[in-house]
């Protein structure tokens, strides 16, 4: 078993440079399954939920080669099956975005459900919905989502809830549909604009992607044959900005997109924290100890529940009592039980918790339950005095590239030992 041995307290500076966007790159990979030829990715994150996607792909015939750290080349001319094996797709949760991809490009798809994060409920009811208005019959039985449709047609959907997911997938079923459909309630996240652009870029006609409303015009094929660069990680830079919070550090986060993160640069500021955005550089510093804050998670372009947990971790530290609102998962606080064991003093009860701010976090042997909690425990490592061990690595590497490297490069003293 792996763990990650931190002695703090570290106050964090320097620059890091930020990774392509895990949450981006696991639905583009997918959405190659629609192109008839081949595709280059460019920043790809290496990260777990990646390499998995990559390899179901390999598995549905689909030949991908690294052609550096992170570009990968996609040859999907020929695909031998429709079926996402369940031992792989249950190791996350985009593994759903093979049912529109596949269900697109082939008329069907068998993919096991999704596994990923453990943050409540997680149902895709309106996935389904969207796939059947589309013209699909999709059946879920003994863990597997069955699709096929003798032909896709395009129509107006409107998603009973914001969802990412929901809003990808059946933007993926609909691009080689006969016809337009509508999208309408479209979740508008940085990633949902990324794989749009994706798409159009090897020939798709969508329009709209950022707003509640997104319109596909089907194409006959996506001939690819292009070059397309992953977006940068917004919620990566955001845990950095807040790792520079917490540690009262100066951090100079690169390769990011400033305005994804407008929500999170207000908060800073209210809080006592100094942001200076340059280009696609995000400078964040605070000299003193932060304030309270009221913070509720909301669809973007509200405050992101993937942040959350980094979040709690500077209210913890802060000066009075904060309330953070969970808007999104109804399980996402699964991590205060950690922080409290670190002298934090944290009540959560469903979907609010209340903050009361100590002085210091005292480290302490704790458990990653999700991929977020995983980068949150990190930063409260950072800050806690003496030493943290940290577990369940297996959840950060899922999500972050070359996690503790980046930290240690801003100081941090913290080591990964196999045990
Ligand atoms: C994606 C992100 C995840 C992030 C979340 C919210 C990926 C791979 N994961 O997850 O990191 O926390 O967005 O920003 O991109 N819902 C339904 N029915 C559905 C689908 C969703 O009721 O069919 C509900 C969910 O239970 C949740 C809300 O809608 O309460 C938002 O979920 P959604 O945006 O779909 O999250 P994911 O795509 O799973």
């Amino acid at each position: 078993m792996e763990k990650l041995i931190i002695n703090g307290p570290t106050r964090l500076v320097g620059d890091v440079t930020i990774s392509g966007a895990k949450n981006a790159a696991v639905a583009i990979i997918p959405a190659t399954l629609l192109i008839d030829g081949t595709c280059t990715l460019e920043n790809v994150p290496n990260i777990s939920d990646v390499k998995i996607s990559i390899s179901i792909l390999e598995k549905l015939g689909v030949k991908i080669k690294w052609i550096g750290p992170n570009t990968v080349h996609i040859d999907t001319t020929n695909i031998s099956s429709s079926r996402a094996p369940l031992d792989m797709t249950s190791k996350f949760r985009a593994s759903y975005y093979m049912l529109g991809a596949l269900l697109g490009r082939l008329g069907n798809a068998e993919v096991g459900l999704p596994g990923g994060c453990n943050l409540g409920a997680r149902p895709i009811d309106q996935h389904i919905k969207g796939f059947e208005a589309l013209g699909a019959k999709v059946n879920v039985s003994q863990g597997k989502v069955l699709a096929e449709a003798s032909s896709l047609v395009g129509t107006s959907i409107y998603l009973d809830t914001v969802s990412v997911g929901a809003t990808i997938n059946v933007m993926l079923a609909a691009v080689l549909a006969d016809g337009t459909t509508t999208i309408d309630n479209a979740a508008k996240e940085p990633h949902v604009v990324d794989v749009a652009n994706f798409l159009n870029t090897m020939g798709a006609d969508i329009h709209g992607a950022g707003t509640d409303m997104i319109k596909i015009n089907g194409v006959k094929s996506l001939k690819g044959g292009a070059t397309y660069s992953v977006v940068p990680d917004q919620i990566e830079a955001g845990t950095f900005m807040l790792a520079a919070v917490a540690s009262k550090g100066d951090i100079t986060i690169h390769n990011c997109v400033p305005e994804h993160l407008d929500c999170l640069t207000a908060k800073i500021e209210e809080i006592g924290g100094h942001v200076e955005i340059n280009g696609d550089s995000i400078h964040v510093w605070c000299d003193s100890r932060p304030s309270k804050a009221i913070i509720k998670t909301q669809p973007y372009p509200g405050f992101p529940t993937d942040l959350q947990p980094q979040m709690g971790v500077v209210l913890s530290v802060a000066d009075g009592t904060s309330i953070i609102n969970e808007g999104i998962w109804e399980s996402r606080f699964q991590y205060t039980a950690e922080l409290n064991k670190m002298g934090a003093n944290i009540t959560a009860q469903g979907k609010s918790a209340v903050f009361e701010g100590t002085d210091f976090l005292s480290g302490a042997p704790v458990y990653a339950s999700d991929l977020r909690a995983g980068a949150a425990l990190i930063i409260a490592g950072i800050i806690a005095n003496g030493e943290t061990q940290l577990y369940n690595l297996q959840h950060i590497d899922r999500g972050y590239e070359n996690i503790e490297a980046k930290f240690r490069n801003l100081g941090a003293d913290i080591t990964r030992v196999t045990e």
